[in-house]
């Protein structure tokens, strides 16, 4: 399907899934355990209803929304997604173009394949890093300096993966194994010819951060592995106050699900948070995302920033989560998709369709700007038992 017959996430997911082997769909796509919470993420929308008004005067309109210290085209950025440039040849810079093309943010991973000095600069105003804090403090003091000399303005200290989720489909289909591909996984970068002719021309592929690291190895798979070892599972408030008197910048932590969570952050020091459960991908059982953001904007709205991912495919789950109290979405899996099946090009019309959505309900929920529908708060919306 030609991209300009692309209108939902399913359209991008399904080209995405054609051009790629199945051991990276998967990874893409999966989540932990018995992936309940990543179901729940997507289903949980529907149990908030929107509730329009008419009569009002909606001729003129504007999408723009702070968030971040700024003001933004939309209340969209793209999310931190590690791994995104072996899915496709040069999809974090084209994700990062995309992003800048229609004025939101990017947040960079700390799994990303493009140095910090390449896509950092091409995120314009707003670029983020997201940080795991290391073992070794002195190797996460020289991340936060190299990424401040490369301009970014926030750092997103993801808490959510002490350890990482166990991810049944990846395990079924051999990812640890995947420096050493047997028949099965060979047949399948086979049969992915777009895939496979684009990993070839990047050859060999290698982890920005683990540069100045010779123990992490050479290779992407190596480094990553090595990468998520150095996580320090006793990162702790001690650890958050450490690293909030180390980095002068805009501090959000990503991953809480609970309002005592919240506000443990914001009581030490952070300026926002981001309400995720990492996509469903760590802790399966959880509460959906989209839940956690009801509990959390009723109790801290105005106190400090709240993000919002996990699940947002359409523009009226962005609309749901600025009306529980976001000020803006970040995007996950509905733009990878985009950037696996066209690159730049795809991602922007992921963003383009997401656009087109987010204008239409305000619309016709009787708002004129995306800052009339974030002061109507919950009046927009309608709260129904169970699911939908
Ligand atoms: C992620 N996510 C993620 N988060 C993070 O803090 N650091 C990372 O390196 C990654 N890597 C990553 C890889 C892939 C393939 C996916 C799908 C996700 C989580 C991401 O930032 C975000 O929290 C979720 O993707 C949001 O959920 P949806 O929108 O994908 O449902």
């Amino acid at each position: 399907m030609r991209l300009s017959r692309m209108v939902a996430a399913e359209d991008f997911r399904r080209a995405a899934r054609r051009r790629l082997p199945r051991i990276f769909f998967d990874y893409i796509d999966g989540g932990a355990s018995a992936e309940a919470t990543l179901a729940a993420n997507v289903a949980d929308f529907g149990r908030y209803r929107l509730r329009p008004q008419v009569l009002r005067d909606v001729a003129v309109r504007r999408l723009d929304a702070d968030f971040l210290g700024g003001r933004h085209a939309l209340p969209l950025m793209l999310g931190p997604v590690g791994s995104l440039g072996l899915f496709r040849a040069g999809a974090e810079a084209a994700s990062f173009r995309a992003a800048r093309g229609v004025g939101i943010p990017a947040c960079m991973s700390s799994f990303a394949i493009t140095d910090p000095e390449t896509l950092l600069p091409l995120a314009g105003s707003g670029g983020a890093f997201q940080l795991y804090v290391l073992k070794d403090r002195e190797r996460t003091e020289a991340i936060l300096d190299r990424i401040a000399a490369c301009g970014a303005e926030s750092l997103f200290v993801t808490v959510d993966t002490s350890v990482s989720g166990i991810r049944e489909r990846d395990i079924r289909n051999g990812l640890r194994v995947l420096s050493r591909p047997g028949p099965r996984m060979i047949a399948d970068f086979l049969a992915h010819p777009l895939w496979l002719a684009d990993m070839v021309r990047v050859h060999p592929v290698r982890m920005a951060l683990a540069r100045d690291w010779p123990e992490a190895g050479c290779g992407y798979l190596a480094q990553a592995a090595f990468l998520a070892g150095q996580i320090d599972p006793s990162f702790d408030e001690r650890g958050l106050a450490w690293l909030r008197s180390r980095w002068n910048g805009r501090l959000i932590v990503k991953g809480i699900l609970t309002v005592k969570d919240a506000r443990r952050c914001v009581d030490l020091g952070a300026d926002g948070i981001v309400v995720s459960n990492h996509g469903g991908r760590q802790l399966d059982g959880v509460s959906s995302s989209v839940a956690a953001l009801a509990e959390i904007g009723a109790a801290l709205a105005g106190r400090a920033e709240i993000l919002f991912d996990g699940g947002v495919r359409r523009g009226g789950d962005v609309v749901k989560a600025l009306a529980l109290g976001a000020s803006a979405c970040l995007l996950g899996r509905a733009y990878v998709y985009g950037a696996v099946a066209g690159g730049e090009a795809g991602v922007a019309t992921v963003l383009a369709t997401l656009r087109a959505e987010i204008d239409m309900t305000l619309a016709l929920m009787g708002f004129a700007s995306v800052d009339e529908l974030r002061a109507a708060g919950t009046n927009a919306l309608e709260v129904t038992t169970g699911v939908a």
